[in-house]
């Protein structure tokens, strides 16, 4: 009721300052895909109404200088056709859910299987490849998207129909803040993200290696080699995934590490130490010290998905002309843990009718 009524006052009463749409291009069936422009406190971004992509982050480095630092690309058709989900929203389910099977309230269900036996990031044809509805505002000194989408029951094998709500804001200060919202009409599971690929020196300049990472966590979930995580909470002292205190990402990367072998690098789940919070906690922060651009990173999700950009491999060639390599980005998924539908001691990632699934990410930039 509340946002039909808001949704009409905003329609009728579109401010000047709200971003405006521009054509970015067509999908096959020549459905148009829109770049809508964000600006405010020193952050520039462009979003696309596919996959709610994010193309291109902007911010200054410690002389003034921008540099976007979003992995992305300047056309449609890469996205469509070979995208490894740049930027994107990830939906239903964000990560794995081993062989795309689970069962709730003693129901099974089959999901799209999309790597390898397992399904990733809600299969095939997840959020991050659907036309979302873009809606801009202007609220106070907050300037922003919401976009939306609903999901057919059964789609990508999931229960219910789910309606979900995406808000991206820039606030006065340049932080980027994502809302996720979700209903459903039948018990379900879900699990949204975004899966933005940082490279604070800008994107295609090179390895990440020597940016700094900390994240505030002391467990973190190991994994089968199917990425898939075996249930256990390990302990992060004494092993390369100890990142409480900031270290360049390069530094354990060799050490041989059978979690490390198996993922080609970090892609694993970090047991946040705060837990889930009703406000966002730190979780973690990332900086690279050549440019001075620093990202902190607060969450009210348990969980967060550090990924060092281990399946690039030079194939992809980014808007600004860079080729991006394996370890040319990392990303920092705030989540539930990977798998969770099938780990009845991780946090529960269940949704039921007349429940709204609420979760906060807010991106913070300095230099
Ligand atoms: C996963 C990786 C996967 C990547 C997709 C990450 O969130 O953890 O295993 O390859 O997304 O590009």
């Amino acid at each position: 009721m509340r946002l039909s009524v808001s949704l009409s006052v905003r329609l009728s009463a579109r401010r000047e300052e709200d971003p405006v749409k521009e054509l970015f291009g067509k999908l096959a069936d020549g459905t148009e895909i829109h770049n809508w422009p964000l600006e405010n406190g020193g952050t520039r971004m462009n979003v696309l109404s596919y996959g709610g992509i994010v193309r291109s982050l902007e911010i200054p480095d410690r002389n003034g200088q921008y540099a976007n630092v979003s992995l992305g690309f300047d056309r449609i058709e890469p996205y469509v056709d070979s995208s490894p989900y740049f930027g994107a929203l990830i939906g239903r389910f964000g990560n794995r859910i081993a062989k795309g099977a689970f069962t709730l309230d003693g129901e099974p269900y089959a999901l799209s299987v999309d790597d390898g036996e397992n399904s990733l990031h809600g299969g095939a044809d997840g959020f991050d490849r659907r036309v979302w509805d873009v809606e801009p505002f202007t609220e106070g000194t907050d300037v922003g998207l919401r976009l939306s989408y609903t999901s057919a029951d059964g789609e990508m094998g999931y229960p219910g129909t789910l309606r979900a709500q995406v808000t991206y804001t820039l606030t006065a200060e340049g932080d980027w803040r994502i809302d996720y919202e979700a209903t459903t009409d039948k018990a379900t599971v879900v699990n949204l993200t975004s899966h933005v690929y940082w490279n604070l020196a800008g994107a295609g300049s090179g390895t990440i290696e020597g940016h700094e990472l900390s994240i505030a966590a002391s467990r973190f979930t190991p994994t089968d080699t199917g990425l898939i995580p075996t249930g256990e909470l390990a302990p992060v002292e004494g092993t390369p995934f100890d990142f409480r205190t900031a270290k360049p990402i390069g530094r354990d990367l060799r050490t041989g590490h059978p979690q490390l072998l198996a993922a080609k690098g970090y892609d694993h789940n970090w047991v946040l130490d705060k837990g889930i919070t009703a406000e966002p906690e730190h979780a973690a922060t990332l900086h690279d010290p050549v440019s001075g651009r620093t990202l902190r990173i607060a969450t009210n999700e348990p969980g967060l998905q550090f990924y060092s950009g281990n399946f690039l491999d030079g194939t992809l060639v980014g808007g600004g002309g860079g080729t991006f390599r394996q370890g040319d980005a990392l990303c920092l998924e705030t989540q539930h843990y990977p798998d969770s539908p099938n780990h009845p001691s991780f946090p529960s990632t269940v949704l039921r009718p007349g429940e709204t699934y609420r979760t906060t990410t807010i991106h913070t930039f300095h230099a």
